[in-house]
C-alpha cells in the first residue's frame, strides 16, 4: 500500500506519528504562506500543514496544487492549537505536518465543485447541479460525500441482505442474464444471436421461472441479488432499463413463512443500519380490499391516517343534487377528514379540486370548519342538520376540512386515494423518520378491466387462485382471489411476490383465461412440463432493492441511489450509451438496420 493511513482515522491518539496519506485535494488554502490542504479519501478528511520555512520543496509542490489533485503525503500527526479544533471532522483535533509531498496526478477544473461552498448545504448544492452534468461526469458526482454516502448504504445494505439470507439457510444461486423472450408483461430487452441468425435471446424481467423451476430442481431455500431488466417509461420510483431485486423463492412454504422471512429481514435492517423509526411491530397485514377502501390504493401510506370514510347513507336524499345524483345512479359518495387543514386558502382548495379532476373526479365538495360553523359553497344545500351529523360521522372538529368525492365508485376511489396522499403532503404528516411497513394480501388474481376480451394478471401468471375460490375460474374469474403478496413502505410498493401454482392444470387455465394463443403458450412449454415431473408447492417475493433504498433514505428519484443510472430519456451520459455500433459488428449478428430507424434513435 502506498498509504499507511486513510484521511478519515486519524486521532489526537496518533499524536507524533509519522504517517503518510493518499488522497484528492477538498480545499486548499494559503495563509500568508502556511498553505492547508483537506486530503480527501472515502473515510474522511486530514488537514495537511506546509510551512514554507520549515519545507520549502513541499510548499513548492503544495503551492502548485488545484483542487481535486491526487497527492501523497508524508509527515507528522501534530494536535492542533485549542482554537483550531474542528469538533465537526472526525479528524478534527489534528493535522500532518508535511515533510513531502508528490502529486500524483494533477486535475483539470471540475465542471461543479465537489466541495461544498463555504455556508452552502448539500441540498442546495445538489439543486444547483444540472443533472445532466452530473451524470456525464458521475465519477465527480460520486466523489461527493453526500452521493458516495448513498452508494455506501447501497452496499452495506445488499450486504446485511446476503449474510441475513444466508444465515436462514437461503442459497445464492445465479441465473442466467440471457435467457428467452416471453409474454411477461413489460417490454424485453433483446439481443440478437450470432450462431443463430434471426434468433435473439432476451434480458430477464426478473428470474422468475428459473427461480421456481430451481424449486423443481428440490433447491428449496433460493435467494439472488438479481439484475432484472424492463424496457419501461421512467417514473420516479422506475427505473426505465434495469434494476435489482432480492429475488427470493421457498419449497413447502405458507404465505406466512414468506411475510415473515421478508419482515424479519427488513426489521433487522432498518434497525441496524439506519436511526428511522419503524411505525408499527409486527407490520400491519391489509387486505386489498381494506386497503381499497381505506385508503383508495393497494399501497397505503401508514404515516398517517387520513381515513376515506363512507357517507352515502347519510347523504343519499339530500337536497345537494351531486350527492343524491352519485348514489341514486349505482355511485357512492366518500369523505376525507383532513385535521388541521382549514390553513388552507381558496386558491389551495382551488388547486386540490383541480388534482383530483386528474383521476376523473368532476369536483372537490368541502366544508372548512370553523369555531362558529361550517365555511362552504355546499352548506345550504345540505342544511344544518345534515351538516352536524356528516361532521360527526367522520370525526371533524373546527380547524379542519371535510372533503367529499361523489360519483362512479372506481373514481371517487381512485381521487380520494390520491388526494388522500397530496393532503399527507401538504400537512406535513410524511415523517422522515417513520418507516411505515406493511403487507397488502389477499388481491383477485385478474385485474379490474378486462383486455382485448380477456384476463390480465394483477400479479403475474404464475400466482396460485385461493383454493376456494378455484371453481369460481370457470364461471367468475373476476370474484377469484389470490395468494398475492405485496410489500409496501410509506405508501410504495417495494416488494410484490407470491404463492405458486405447481400443477398443470391450473397453470393452463390461466393462460386461458388470459387469452393465450397456441404460439404463446408454447413459450411457457418448459414450465408445464416441469410441473408434470414433481414440482413441490413453493412460493416467494422480490423486494426491489433501488426501490427500497430509494424510500429508505428518502429521495425523490430512484436515480440517485443507483451507481450509474440512466437519465430520464434513457441514456447513460457518461458512457453515452445506447449508441451504434459497427457495420461488422451488425452483419456478425444478422442485423439490418433500417435508414428510417437510424434517423429516428
Ligand atoms: P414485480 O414485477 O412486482 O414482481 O417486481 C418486484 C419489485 O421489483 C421492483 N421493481 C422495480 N424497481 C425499479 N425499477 C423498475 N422498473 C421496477 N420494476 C419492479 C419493485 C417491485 O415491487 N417475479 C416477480 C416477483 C415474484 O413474484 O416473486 C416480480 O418481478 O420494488
Ligand atoms: P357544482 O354544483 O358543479 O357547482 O359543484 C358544487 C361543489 O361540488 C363544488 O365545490 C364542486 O367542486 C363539487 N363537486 C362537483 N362534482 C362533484 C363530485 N362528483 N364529487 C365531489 N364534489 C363535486
Amino acid at each position: 500500500m502506498l498509504r499507511t493511513h486513510t484521511c478519515g482515522e486519524l486521532t489526537a491518539k496518533d499524536e507524533g506519528k509519522d504517517v503518510t496519506v493518499c488522497g484528492w485535494v477538498h480545499r486548499r488554502r494559503d495563509h500568508g504562506g502556511l498553505i492547508f490542504i483537506d486530503l480527501r479519501d472515502r473515510y474522511g478528511l486530514t488537514q495537511l500543514t506546509i510551512n514554507p520555512i520549515k519545507n520549502k520543496r513541499a510548499w513548492k509542490t503544495a503551492d502548485a496544487v488545484r483542487s481535486e489533485y491526487v497527492l501523497i503525503a508524508r509527515g507528522t500527526v501534530v494536535k492542533r492549537p485549542a482554537t483550531m479544533v474542528n469538533k465537526k471532522l472526525k479528524t478534527g483535533a489534528i493535522e500532518i505536518e508535511v515533510s513531502d509531498v508528490t502529486i500524483l496526478n494533477a486535475a483539470k477544473t471540475p465542471p461543479f465543485e465537489i466541495a461544498l461552498k463555504v455556508g452552502e448545504d448539500a441540498v442546495t448544492q445538489a439543486r444547483n447541479l444540472n443533472e445532466e452534468v452530473r451524470m456525464k461526469y458521475r465519477y465527480l458526482d460520486l466523489r461527493r460525500e453526500m452521493i458516495r454516502e448513498k452508494i455506501e448504504m447501497r452496499s452495506r445494505a445488499i450486504r446485511f441482505i446476503r449474510e441475513f439470507m444466508w444465515k436462514e439457510g437461503f442459497q445464492e444461486i445465479e441465473t442466467p442474464i440471457l435467457t428467452k423472450s416471453t409474454p411477461e408483461g413489460a417490454r424485453d430487452f433483446l439481443v440478437p444471436s450470432r450462431l443463430h441468425p434471426g434468433q435473439f435471446y432476451a434480458l430477464p424481467q426478473s428470474p422468475q421461472q428459473y427461480k421456481q423451476l430451481l424449486m423443481v430442481a428440490g433447491f428449496d431455500k433460493y435467494f439472488q441479488i438479481a439484475p432484472c431488466f424492463r424496457d419501461e417509461d421512467p417514473r420516479i420510483d422506475r427505473s426505465p432499463d434495469q434494476f435489482y431485486q432480492l429475488d427470493i423463492e421457498q419449497s413447502f412454504a405458507e404465505q406466512n413463512d414468506v411475510l415473515d422471512l421478508v419482515e424479519r429481514l427488513f426489521t433487522s435492517l432498518v434497525e441496524k443500519l439506519t436511526t428511522k423509526r419503524i411505525l408499527k411491530k409486527p407490520w400491519p397485514r391489509l387486505t386489498y380490499d381494506e386497503a381499497m377502501e381505506k385508503y383508495g390504493v393497494d399501497k397505503p401510506d401508514l404515516r398517517f391516517g387520513l381515513e376515506i370514510q363512507h357517507v352515502s347513507d347519510l347523504v343519499k336524499d339530500c337536497h345537494f343534487q351531486v350527492f343524491s345524483d352519485a348514489v341514486a345512479r349505482g355511485g357512492v359518495v366518500k369523505a376525507i377528514c383532513a385535521k388541521g387543514a382549514a390553513v388552507f386558502s381558496r386558491a389551495q382548495i382551488d388547486e386540490l379540486t383541480e388534482f383530483v379532476k386528474k383521476s376523473g373526479a368532476k369536483g372537490l365538495a368541502y366544508l372548512v370548519v370553523e369555531k362558529g360553523g361550517v365555511k362552504s359553497p355546499i352548506a345550504k344545500f345540505l342544511g344544518d342538520e345534515l351538516t352536524k351529523l356528516l361532521l360527526k360521522s367522520v370525526g371533524a372538529k373546527a380547524g379542519d376540512i371535510v372533503f367529499f368525492g361523489a360519483g362512479d365508485k372506481r373514481v371517487v376511489r381512485d381521487s380520494l386515494g390520491a388526494l388522500r396522499n397530496e393532503l399527507g403532503r401538504r400537512l406535513g404528516l410524511k415523517d422522515p423518520n417513520l418507516c411505515a411497513f406493511a403487507f397488502v394480501v389477499d388481491f383477485p388474481l385478474f385485474e379490474e378491466d378486462k383486455h382485448d376480451g380477456h384476463y390480465a394478471p394483477m400479479h403475474h401468471m404464475f400466482t396460485r387462485p385461493k383454493e376456494e375460490d378455484v371453481p369460481l375460474l370457470e364461471t367468475n374469474p373476476h370474484m377469484v382471489k389470490s395468494y398475492q403478496h405485496d410489500m409496501v413502505l410509506n405508501g410504495v410498493e417495494v416488494g410484490g411476490g407470491s404463492i405458486r401454482i405447481y400443477d398443470r392444470t391450473t397453470q393452463e387455465k390461466i393462460f386461458e383465461l388470459i387469452g393465450f394463443t397456441d404460439e404463446q403458450r408454447s413459450y411457457f412449454h418448459h414450465m408445464l412440463e416441469a410441473f408434470e415431473y414433481g414440482a413441490p408447492p413453493h412460493g416467494g417475493i422480490a423486494p426491489g432493492v433501488d426501490r427500497f433504498l430509494m424510500v429508505l433514505m428518502n429521495e425523490d428519484n430512484i436515480r440517485e441511489v443507483m451507481p450509474f443510472p440512466k437519465t430520464g430519456d434513457v441514456r447513460e451520459l457518461m458512457m453515452d450509451s445506447p449508441s451504434t455500433v459497427d457495420e461488422q459488428q451488425l452483419k456478425d449478428v444478422h442485423i439490418c438496420v433500417s435508414p428510417v430507424s437510424k434517423s429516428t434513435s
